[in-house]
């Protein structure tokens, strides 16, 4: 039984394991065919922020695997009503498969120790690593392999940007974020990454046309994420020369793509010229999620009983 918590759980063949499951779904969605490959299987999601793509996408996607899932809120209280054992040893018994959205890593991580079935983090305030997963393989897609390419992601140092920098890292891409200082990423979490993957080429600055220069994809994600909304207005001083823009998008690499996790704060973060130029692939990113996803479920249903 494993989990996805972060992109550490799993080694760079594990990861192409998944993105070849994914693509071979997908190839097979495409003309119709939908395997039953998780028959009889239930996922839960235990939400405790708002979602459109990640649970419509899992729910989806699990559905066409023949599993099914169910959407747990609030009201099972976790975390409020019972402690964190009685609660995980227990609901861990119905489930194949819990997709955990959460305000603190921390809970997610405490989750996984009291259950016996796969936990995948669904967003929490450390990683996005399902976000990620689709993320590469978008950009897979688009120039047949990830070794050597230049990813830049201009914005906060959050879940999302620590997920792709990992992702990359693992992959062999270069990954380059711009932030505003005091929003970079954190040191403990670049060493970490550089334990993990040593030849990796992560790099911070504080320049937006710096870290957007030959890149082949240029990537953003909104300036204060779920449970930063206090922050907003402070935010949006401290970040007003991050804005993704035709400038910028005109100094990356020619064709560079354009990708964000979505949702997007239109003319915040990103223009509408760019979310909507013929180089954006923020659709096809955020469908990738569910193809994405569906790899992670079976691989994980491949290594029960390894
Ligand atoms: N990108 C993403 O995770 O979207 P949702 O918040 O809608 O799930
Ligand atoms: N960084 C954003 C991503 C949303 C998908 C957030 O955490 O709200």
């Amino acid at each position: 039984m494993r989990n996805l918590l972060s992109l550490f759980d799993l080694s760079t063949a594990e990861m192409e394991s998944i993105f070849s499951i994914a693509a071979d779904l997908k190839a097979k969605l495409a003309k119709g065919v939908r395997e039953p490959l998780l028959q009889g299987q239930v996922m839960g999601l235990l939400f405790e922020k708002q979602s459109l793509r990640t649970r419509v996408s899992f729910e989806t996607g699990m559905a066409q695997l023949g599993g099914s899932s169910l959407f747990l809120g609030e009201d099972v209280g976790w975390g409020k009503r019972e402690a964190p054992q009685d609660f995980g040893r227990v609901i861990s018994q119905y489930l194949d498969f819990i997709v955990c959205r959460a305000k603190s890593h921390d809970k997610v991580t405490e989750l996984a120790t009291h259950c016996t079935c796969s936990i995948i983090n669904g967003l929490t305030d450390l990683f996005h690593p399902c976000q990620a997963l689709a993320d590469l393989m978008t950009v897979k897609e688009e120039f047949g392999s990830l070794k050597g390419l230049k990813i830049a992601y201009v914005g906060d140092g959050n879940n999302v940007s620590r997920s792709l920098a990992l992702a990359c890292a693992k992959m062999g891409a270069e990954f380059f974020i711009a932030a505003p200082k005091g929003y970079e990423l954190d040191q403990p979490f670049l060493v970490r990454v550089d334990q993990a993957c040593p030849d990796a080429v992560v790099q911070q600055t504080h320049d937006p046309f710096e870290a957007v220069e030959g890149a082949v994809a240029v990537y953003t994600d909104v300036w204060a994420s779920m449970g930063q909304e206090a922050e907003q207005a402070q935010r949006e001083i401290d970040f007003a020369d991050f804005q993704v823009n035709k400038k910028l998008m005109d100094a990356a690499a020619k064709d560079a793509i354009f990708l964000h996790c979505l949702p997007a704060k239109r003319g915040q973060e990103v223009t509408d010229e760019v979310m909507d130029c013929k180089t954006s692939r923020i659709v096809e990113q955020a469908g990738n999620r569910m193809h994405a996803q569906k790899g992670v479920l079976v691989w994980l249903s491949q290594q029960k009983g390894k």
